[in-house]
């Protein structure tokens, strides 16, 4: 019967036949290798994300008198509060590690070239949004961390002349953070940069699928794509198809993911929440050490050693400029980045001094 069913429901949807065309019929290099799959990740954590925040939702009152309470109760009276909470938590951070690692394996990789400029620009719009996410969702529990941790981020648009203070003021809605923040950032968090998130990873995922997957810089096997005038998938010379071949490759990192996620909360539950989260906020009295997520740790060390404060924004501002642009601005057709050894230095000197100014943040 439900052999039937099913039939009677392909004919009228042809789901099947779509499948087909769109997954067993699509091709993909066959010598892909995991940062392929790190795309997937990000995205099924996004997802889990969503699903994990819409339980949330149901218990958390995003209002200063109650913000703390209600995140108290969702970790410790309401069932598998706790380990909703804590998905939530560990995946907002692993997804911005997956991100930075997938913007970095892209990178190195060289598959940000013609024709994938857009593709990239949707991704780096992507990551922009991710860190927005994070920075609005900080402020939710209302925490000594998040209420300080904002009042620090808050501030740094009074270091633009003329706008500073008034931008400074829009953000926070009024003077200091207060319950208006919360309904501002709430608003953001939930409202506004879900749907934004999905148009933008929408258009992200049609132009990787529109073009088709890029072989590896390194690889032997050669794909041909279209000249630049024209509209075309890439074809390879060796390939295999999305589903089952890519699909399965895709599941076994997924899984790895996951198995990351549970060994955080399982083993390490305090490695993203620290006492200072489980306070509550205190306007009136400044904890002594108070720093943004490990993220955000680089801009703010740098900040801090830039006395002023409106270049060390100006400086941020043009290198975030240039990785968005940066498949426009390099126009060498090049894409093995081993062949391009000033390229590779440079890239290597940026990712080591964030690596620096992180952990300077972090221990100073
Ligand atoms: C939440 C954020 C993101 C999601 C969910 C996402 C998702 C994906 C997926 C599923 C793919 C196809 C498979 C793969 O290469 O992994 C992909 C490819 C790609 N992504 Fe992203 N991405 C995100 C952020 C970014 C960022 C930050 C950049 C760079 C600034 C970027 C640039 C690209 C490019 C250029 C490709 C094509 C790679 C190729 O053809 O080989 N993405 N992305």
């Amino acid at each position: 019967m439900f052999q039937k069913i099913k039939e009677g429901i392909d004919i009228r949807l042809g789901l099947s036949g779509l499948l087909h065309d769109t997954l067993e019929e699509y091709k993909v290099p066959s010598d892909t290798n995991i940062f392929y799959t790190i795309g997937i990740m990000t995205l099924v954590a996004y997802m889990i994300q969503a699903v994990t925040g819409y339980f949330l939702l149901i218990y958390y009152i995003p209002h200063s008198d109650h913000a703390f309470n209600s995140i108290q109760g969702i970790m410790t009276t309401i069932p598998f509060g706790w380990l909703i909470r804590m998905v939530h938590i560990v995946v907002s951070n692993l997804m911005i590690a997956l991100v930075m690692i997938h913007l970095i394996s892209i990178f190195l990789m060289g598959s940000y070239k013609k024709p994938r400029e857009m593709t990239w620009l949707a991704g780096g719009l992507l990551l922009i949004i991710a860190l927005a996410f994070s920075l609005s969702g900080y402020l939710l529990p209302w925490s000594q961390r998040s209420y300080w941790a904002t009042t620090i981020v808050t501030n740094i648009p009074t270091a633009f002349p003329v706008v500073g203070d008034f931008l400074a003021t829009i953000l926070k809605g009024g003077e200091s953070v207060s319950g208006v923040t919360l309904t501002r950032f709430f608003a953001l968090h939930v409202g506004f940069l879900p749907p934004l998130f999905m148009l933008i990873m929408g258009i992200h995922i049609f132009l990787v699928w529109r073009i088709g997957l890029s072989v590896p810089s390194a690889s032997k096997s050669a794909a041909y794509e279209m000249p630049w005038t024209e509209y075309g998938r890439v074809t390879y010379s060796k390939s295999y198809p999305f589903y089952p071949n890519f699909v399965r490759k895709q599941t076994s990192m997924i899984m790895l993911f996951l198995a990351v996620t549970f060994l955080i909360i399982a083993f390490m539950p305090t490695l993203f929440l620290p006492e200072t989260a489980t306070t509550p906020a205190d306007p009136l009295k400044t904890p002594p050490h108070i720093k943004p997520e490990w993220y955000f740790l680089a801009p703010y060390q740098m900040l801090k050693l830039i006395t002023n404060k409106f270049l060390g924004i100006c400086i941020q501002i043009m290198l975030l400029g240039l990785i968005l642009f940066w498949p426009f601005l390099d126009r060498n057709p090049e894409r093995n980045i081993l062949k391009r050894p000033m390229l590779l230095l440079a890239s290597l000197a940026l990712l080591g001094i964030w690596l620096v100014f992180t952990f300077w943040g972090k221990y100073s």
